[in-house]
This record gives structure tokens, C-alpha cells and sequence, in this order.
């Protein structure tokens, strides 16, 4: 199995000390099912790295677009990580779960004055400001807020992770960030020092996705503090605060590379200690914004196959109740994951067929390629791991499907964190 925690116990696939065919009995299909154990584990897997690392006060910040609903932000505040919020929606779902909003990072490359309103008025800790209006905009919204708005200026490394094009995001034709290579970001950083109600505190930015390469944070950290050194030089003014963003990879299947985290934040922070020595600068406090090393392992989705369609001579289709809009990662990247039939050993009499969904079109394929017990037939339950991150918070209700609900589970005791959206949620905007 891909993981420990995943394992067939008497014909039926358990998760993490649950049985995932109890838990479909209980609440139905298709279902979200998250391990709170794992993501807390992966929480610490961070947190101690970072406390035991040479850069100082350093912290996580759970990029909540990986995965966002009240119980997550409950969970990563127990846990002591911050919070990396991108919308008022994100914003007022961690607010309303209590989060410590001194702690919330707020990104995005396209803040409204209304969303900044609405941050400062939630109490966001800090905004990560993208471009020149943003600092202009942020300025004058805090000075009518009477509030002196801590911020990091995100800025653009020029790296290439060497991850799918759609999620690389450091380059310097990125639409996120300041470039640094065209002296814009510098400009950007005395504009910041310039403002009134603005407290810069230092730099951010963020390479990509599904980063294995330890390489890749290296070299962005070593021209983050170039740059910092420049501006120190220039201005006068040294950072406090690098934010290198998130970005390490996720192991959705077999014979897939992987990445010791811990090892790797040693291995990153040791090199920016020597390289703040070299520059003649201090070495900055350290945050990363983990999203889908928090969440990805810790979520299984559950679905029930209603038919199996074998075009002789083609191919086969294994057609279940969800699809692309719980987890259009295929239809968007190619994305690869681990399936597996939940209710019946997959033994040596197997079939190949597309896992698909119960979309009106055809690209709306959950996996393809997948084995499966050759009787495998409606009523039959079939599980995708590492579904915790980028499924529930990119769901759709394409064709007017409801979301699943999502259950946490947690040493064998289960509970519902999300509801199962009903068909008069799909229809309580109607004006009709
Ligand atoms: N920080 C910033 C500024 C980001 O833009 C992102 C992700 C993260 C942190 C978290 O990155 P992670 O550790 O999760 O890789 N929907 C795509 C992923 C898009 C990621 C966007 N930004 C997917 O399903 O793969």
C-alpha cells in the first residue's frame, strides 16, 4: 500500500483505524474522509523543523487553499501554524472558526479595496502585497482604518521549479509578484518604506507546486537574500521576515520520488544561515506556507461504482457517484493518484478500466488506467487516496452535483465536518 495507514482488513479498505465501508454505510457516497492524526502530524513535521532551524522565531503558515472548512483552521490553530487566506471567503471561514487572525497571511495577486476592508476589519495579521497598486490601495484603506498594516512584498525569484507549467509560479513573467530581475521589485520595496501605514517587514514569494527537488528552495532562498542585501544596501532597510511560500511535493503513488521534509528545512535553513554570513546580513526569521503537505495524505475519497462498461476490444469504464467535480485534478493537470477497490481483494483476475465520473462529458475521468477485481460491478466501492488537498476546496456543482461531505476521523472515531450539500442548497440562490 502507499501508506501504512491504508490497508485491507477482512475484504474491506481501512483508513488510518477506519473502516471505509462503515463510514459509506453511515453517510453515504461519494464522501471526503480526512485523518486528523495525519494532518497534525504533518503540522509537527514542520513546526519541529523549523524551531530546531537556524533562522529564528520561524513558523508554518497552512496555505488553506489546499483544502478550507472551520475545522481545518481549528486544527492548525491547536497545532500553532498560521494561516495563508486568499479570498473574504477563506478570511471569514477561518474568523468564524476562531482562527488567531494575528496569524493569517493574506495573498493574492488581486485584492479589492473591499477585500482589504474586509481583512483589516477581520483583524489579518499580515497582507503579502503583490503589486503597486495593492501598496497604494492598502496604504490609504489603512490609514482611513487608523492602523499601521504589517506586510511582506512578494516578489519573483526568476525559478523555475521544473513542476507542471500551470502551478509554477516564481518565474519573472509570473502574474504573481514583483520581478526582481527588472529592478521593479526593488522600486516596490522603497514605494512599500515610503508608506505611511505600511510596516514592511520583509520578503515573500513562492517558486511552485510538488516540489522534490531540494534544490529548487535553495536557490530561491539565495536569491531572496541577494535581494535583501541589495535592499539593505540601498535603502537602509533589512527584512526581518522571508517567506519562501510552499511548494514541497506529495507521494500520490507508487514507485513516485518523495521528499524528507524535516531533512530537507535543515538542509535549506543551514544554507541560508552561511549564506546571510557570506552577504553580511541577519539571518532572517523563516516562514513556509506548506497547503497540500498538511492535507494531501491525510484525505481519501470514497465512491460507489454504478456501472462497468467493457467496449470489447476497446476499453473498460468503471463509471462512479462523483468525478471532476470532487477531484478535477485530472481533468486539469493529469494529475496521477493511487486507486483502489475498497469492498473485494484485488487479486490476480483483474481488469483495466478508466475511473470516471458521472459528468455529462468525457473528459471527466478520475483516473485512468486503473486495476481493479475483474467482478468489481454496481454496489462495489472504490477509494482514490491522497485526496486531501486541492479536491474539496477545487469542487464544483458542474451539472448541479452537490459537494460530498466530508468526515474526519480520528483514532477510529468519526464525525462530520462538512455537510452533504442538498438539492435545495444547489438552488437557495435562485431567484425564482
Ligand atoms: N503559498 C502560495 C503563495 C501559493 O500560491 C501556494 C499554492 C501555496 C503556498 C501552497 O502550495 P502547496 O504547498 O500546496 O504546493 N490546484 C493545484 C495547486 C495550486 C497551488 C497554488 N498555490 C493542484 O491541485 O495541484
Amino acid at each position: 500500500m502507499l501508506y501504512e495507514t491504508v490497508k485491507m482488513i477482512n475484504h474491506s479498505l481501512n483508513f488510518a483505524g477506519s473502516d471505509l465501508n462503515a463510514l459509506a454505510e453511515k453517510y453515504g457516497c461519494p464522501l471526503y474522509i480526512m485523518d486528523e492524526n495525519t494532518i497534525r502530524r504533518n503540522c509537527r513535521a514542520y513546526r519541529e523543523a523549523l524551531k530546531a532551524c537556524p533562522c529564528p522565531d520561524s513558523s508554518a503558515v497552512y496555505a488553506s487553499k489546499a483544502c478550507s472548512f472551520g475545522e481545518i483552521y481549528k486544527i492548525i490553530a491547536e497545532e500553532g501554524l498560521g494561516a495563508d487566506v486568499v479570498s473574504p471567503g477563506e478570511i471569514y471561514t477561518a474568523y468564524k472558526a476562531g482562527f488567531p487572525m494575528e496569524n493569517a497571511y493574506f495573498q493574492g495577486n488581486n485584492k479589492t479595496d473591499g477585500d482589504i476592508a474586509f481583512a483589516i476589519e477581520h483583524g489579518v495579521g499580515y497582507f503579502v502585497c503583490d503589486n503597486f497598486e495593492e501598496l497604494d490601495a492598502l496604504d490609504k484603506i489603512a490609514g482611513k482604518y487608523g492602523i499601521r498594516q504589517k506586510i511582506l512584498l512578494r516578489v519573483t525569484p526568476g525559478i523555475d521549479p521544473h513542476t507542471y507549467d500551470k502551478v509554477a509560479t516564481g518565474k519573472v513573467d509570473s502574474k504573481f509578484g514583483i520581478a526582481i530581475e527588472t529592478g521593479q521589485a526593488l522600486e516596490a520595496a522603497k514605494i512599500a518604506l515610503s508608506k505611511p501605514n505600511l510596516e514592511l517587514l520583509g520578503f515573500h514569494c513562492h517558486v511552485g507546486s510538488m516540489v522534490f527537488d531540494s534544490d529548487v528552495f535553495k536557490s530561491a532562498s539565495a536569491v531572496m537574500l541577494g535581494f535583501i542585501a541589495e535592499v539593505k544596501n540601498t535603502c537602509g532597510f533589512e527584512a526581518k521576515i522571508l517567506d519562501l511560500g510552499g511548494g514541497y511535493g506529495v507521494k500520490y503513488y507508487e514507485g513516485q520520488g518523495d521528499i524528507d521534509i524535516p531533512a530537507n528545512i535543515r538542509e535549506l535553513t543551514e544554507h541560508i544561515a552561511s549564506l546571510c554570513k557570506d552577504l553580511g546580513i541577519s539571518v532572517p526569521s523563516l516562514r513556509l506556507e506548506p497547503g497540500r503537505s498538511i492535507v494531501a495524505d491525510a484525505g481519501v475519497t470514497l465512491y460507489e461504482v454504478g456501472s462497468v462498461k467493457k467496449i470489447t476490444g476497446y476499453k473498460n469504464y468503471v463509471s462512479v457517484d462523483g468525478g471532476m467535480t470532487d477531484n478535477p485534478r485530472y481533468a486539469l493537470y493529469g494529475s496521477k493518484y493511487t486507486v483502489l477497490c475498497a469492498n473485494k481483494e484485488t487479486g490476480s483476475d483483474t481488469i483495466t478500466a478508466d475511473l470516471v465520473g458521472r459528468c455529462c462529458e468525457s473528459g471527466d475521468i478520475i483516473q485512468p488506467g486503473c486495476v481493479f477485481p475483474s467482478d468489481i460491478g454496481r454496489g462495489d466501492r472504490v477509494a482514490v487516496l491522497t485526496t486531501g488537498a486541492y479536491n474539496y476546496s477545487m469542487a464544483s456543482n458542474y451539472n448541479r452535483i452537490p459537494r460530498p461531505a466530508t468526515v474526519m476521523i480520528k483514532d477510529g472515531a468519526d464525525r462530520l465536518v462538512v455537510k452533504r450539500e442538498s438539492l435545495d442548497d444547489l438552488i437557495q440562490n435562485d431567484v425564482m
